[in-house]
């Protein structure tokens, strides 16, 4: 592969996150979905997303709130299929980190058993003694602040946050309880740049931003997104590169065209019956002729 600067060759775990954050080696992560998203996403990121986003960018729904731990589970175990060596991180759904800490840590225990490495959960200091309990049980955990899609109605749409003194400081305080908590790295999503910036230097853990400027330790996007297989109008921080749905739609209607102007099969594309066999059922069609 001659597009990657520094090709992805170690089996990534917690430990290998952590001296890259030292080293200043920039992290990737991408999400999948399913085997197909995951075998192609495994060879070139280092930590893989089963994220909540499945629930837009897949199932058609407006936001992340519907997703369910069932729908999660279905997803993590095709992607945990293909044994990735990125890192695989599995999205703690609405409502499955809010209910108390049994419940959280049973969720979070359902998808370590389903091959996940780590799991990612929204929200700041309010979710510490979650954070704290699914550490103690030995379940590593990845923060995510900021623009939460989970808080959507809470935020009134999905919109930048962190711009004024108090929420970013706030922000600031949310990451370090996070990491005194014990999280292992945090996602930074949709805040200005001098935040993720201010955050990623103050911090000892690695930061993941998505719309939270260069100076995180690594970047994130939706897989769909990168590869601009999603419809309607892209965030700032999404460059798409490539003009995926139209490549497929454009390649798909080939083949329509090939199959009503009758190109798609040709003989080569086809099985023949071994010889001797025509001749038997030509009989056959001969003496049963309507
Ligand atoms: O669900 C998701 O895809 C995410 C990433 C965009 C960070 O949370």
């Amino acid at each position: 592969m001659s597009h990657t600067s520094e090709p992805p060759v170690e089996r990534v775990t917690i430990p290998v996150l952590q001296r890259w954050k030292h080293e200043r080696r920039r992290i990737v992560m991408t999400t999948a979905y399913d085997a197909v998203t995951a075998r192609i996403a495994e060879a070139v990121v280092d930590i893989i997303l089963v994220g909540d986003s499945v629930g837009n960018v897949c199932l058609g729904f407006e936001d992340t709130l519907p997703v369910s731990m069932a729908m999660m589970k279905h997803h993590l175990e095709a992607v945990a299929r293909t044994k990735p060596r990125a890192l695989l991180v599995a999205d703690m759904p609405f409502l499955s980190f809010h209910l108390g800490v049994k419940e959280t840590i049973r969720n979070a225990g359902d998808f370590v058993r389903r091959g996940a490495a780590a799991v990612k959960l929204e929200g700041g200091a309010n979710r510490v003694e979650m954070v704290r309990a699914l550490v103690d049980c030995e379940i590593p955990v990845m923060g995510h602040l900021g623009l939460t899609p989970q808080s959507v109605n809470v935020m009134g749409g999905f919109k930048v946050q962190g711009q004024r003194t108090e929420a970013a400081l706030r922000l600031l305080d949310d990451a370090h309880s996070l990491q005194e908590a014990g999280c292992f790295a945090l996602v930074l999503e949709g805040i200005p740049a001098e935040l993720g910036a201010r955050a990623t230097e103050s911090l000892t853990i690695p930061t993941i931003g998505i719309g939270a400027g260069p100076d995180c330790s690594g970047q994130v996007l939706v897989f769909h997104d990168v590869l601009g297989l999603t419809e309607g109008r892209r965030p700032r921080f999404v460059r798409a590169y490539a003009e995926g749905f139209k490549l497929l739609q454009e390649t798909l209607s080939r083949w329509a065209a090939d199959v009503r102007n009758g190109t798609f099969p040709t003989p080569q594309e086809s099985y023949r019956l071994p010889k001797g066999l025509e001749d038997q059922l030509s009989n056959w069609t001969r003496s049963n002729k309507a």
